[in-house]
């Protein structure tokens, strides 16, 4: 009996230090299966886990947003029928030349941009006789206060001015040359007091390098807004109605 006693209790020690070897064992894999913190991060980027697949997704959406802004700006800079991107460029001291661009945007529903120099010419009238008249002697390029956003995009500029002097202001000729026009379509358009684009014309086309110009718009600054219906068909006869 003693000796079933003592194989009994052999048999039972056995047991249990198979057991304990068991779970030595195991809490051994399971510390080498715990990633230290770093390892942690790099399975999570490596989209391991749900918090790693976050990034993925923020990409998508921005990726999504990204193709949507573009498509944006594509639908808002489209503007003429056949798809061309219009830009109404124009300089005015007394209004008459920005009502007269006011129109154009109307009708052809154009992106509206206004020259204006860096230094505002005076207010006074007399004063401003004589200023344009200097810089037109010194053929000067006065600075400008702006520039165009995305230049690049637009295919049509029109551009308006008053007449000074029988010619444009030398400010539009310092925005022609800040940019490339090679390949542009320019449509000029004017007010006056009566002599008309004068000789402006002939500087816009040695400002506007590489651009074709297209055939113009003047009127009286005093008639401009009587001008709709030629305005309207002088903009159908050039292919330009919205
Ligand atoms: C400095 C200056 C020079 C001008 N020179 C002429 C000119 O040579 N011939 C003309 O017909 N009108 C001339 N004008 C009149 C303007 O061309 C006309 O009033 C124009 O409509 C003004 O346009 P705005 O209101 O857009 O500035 C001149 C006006 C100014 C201020």
């Amino acid at each position: 009996m003693k000796k079933l006693l003592c194989v009994l209790l052999a048999g039972v020690l056995a047991l249990s230090m198979a057991a304990c070897g068991n779970s030595a064992q195991n809490t051994e894999t399971a510390a080498e299966e715990l990633p230290e913190s770093g390892e942690a991060e790099d399975t999570a980027a490596e989209g391991g886990n749900e918090e790693a697949q976050e990034p993925e997704e923020t990409e998508e959406i921005e990726a999504a947003a990204d193709s949507a802004d573009m498509e944006g700006t594509e639908e808002t800079t489209e503007t003429a029928e056949n798809g061309q991107n219009i830009l109404i460029a124009y300089f005015s001291w007394s209004g008459n030349t920005e009502e007269l661009a006011g129109m154009i945007q109307n009708e052809t529903g154009g992106d509206l941009f206004e020259i204006e120099p860096a230094e505002p010419y005076t207010d006074d009238y007399d004063a401003l006789l004589d200023q344009a008249r200097q810089e037109q002697r010194e053929n000067a390029r006065p600075e400008l206060a702006g520039e165009v956003e995305n230049w690049d995009s637009y295919d049509v500029i029109f551009l308006g001015y008053p007449d000074w002097w029988s010619d444009a202001p030398m400010v539009v000729l310092s925005f022609l040359e800040s940019y490339d026009c090679t390949g542009k379509t320019i449509v000029p358009f004017n007010t006056s007091g009566g002599s008309g684009f004068g000789n402006s014309l002939a500087s816009i086309e040695e400002s506007a390098a590489g651009a074709e110009i297209l055939e113009g718009f003047t009127v009286n600054g005093d008639q401009v807004s009587g001008a709709q219906a030629d305005v309207s068909e002088w903009l159908s006869g050039l292919g330009f109605v919205q």
